[in-house]
């Protein structure tokens, strides 16, 4: 089972990815926890361009080091790791692209998708849970981060027609209120998959 936690930034998205892989462990199932972009030595080092802010970046150039990190992630991580029955929780995935890039940046969902479906070969999260609520703001923002209101809106506008565009493989989660809340809200949906 492969499941992706998305959403806009400081929803508490990285709380929920250890606290479901900790119920699930205790549910018997092996996990392998991972998150976007990174995950590999080559996937640190693009997050570091990606997000360090030190580097001029086109908006195609963006979409395709995600692109990129995520092909080494699916590589070097998530297939193997489904191809020996673990499941598989990553915090982010093919939706933040279609989303930040796609629908914020104003790249197209469609070509989005198809550039991020070639980098993972075709692999799609089983199960996209999207957490929405109110979100907390670092304190020194990264470059994503730093892309102004506007853009954060268009965020959060494209979460919110996620489930729409992919209702047989998105959810949405009220991540409102304390973690051991949203936790229970998400294990809430995970749970029927656990045999
Ligand atoms: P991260 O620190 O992981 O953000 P968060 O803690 O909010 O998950 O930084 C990842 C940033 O990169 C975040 O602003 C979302 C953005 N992003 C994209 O724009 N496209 C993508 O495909 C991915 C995976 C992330």
């Amino acid at each position: 089972m492969f499941i992706s936690l998305e959403g806009p930034d400081g929803v508490g998205k990285t709380t929920q990815v250890a606290l479901l892989a900790e119920r699930l462990r205790a549910a018997g199932v092996a996990v392998v926890e991972c998150r976007e972009p990174g995950g590999t030595d080559l996937g640190e080092r693009v997050r570091a361009l990606l997000l360090g802010g030190d580097v001029a970046i086109s908006d195609r150039s963006e979409a395709l080091l995600f692109a990129a990190a995520r092909a080494q992630l699916v590589d070097e991580v998530i297939r193997p790791a489904l191809a020996e029955g673990a499941w598989v929780v990553c915090d982010r995935f093919i939706d933040s692209s279609v989303v930040y890039q796609g629908v914020a940046r104003g790249l197209g969902v469609e070509s989005v998708l198809q550039a991020s479906l070639f980098a993972t070969g075709g692999l799609l999260p089983e199960r996209t849970l999207v957490l929405e609520g109110t979100a907390r703001r670092d304190a020194v923002p990264d470059r994503m981060e730093a892309a102004g209101e506007a853009f954060h809106a268009r965020v959060r506008e494209g979460f919110g027609q996620l489930a729409g565009q992919f209702p047989e493989r998105v959810l949405r989660i009220d991540a409102s209120g304390a973690p051991a809340a949203v936790a229970a809200r998400v294990w809430a949906v995970v749970a029927p998959d656990v045999r």
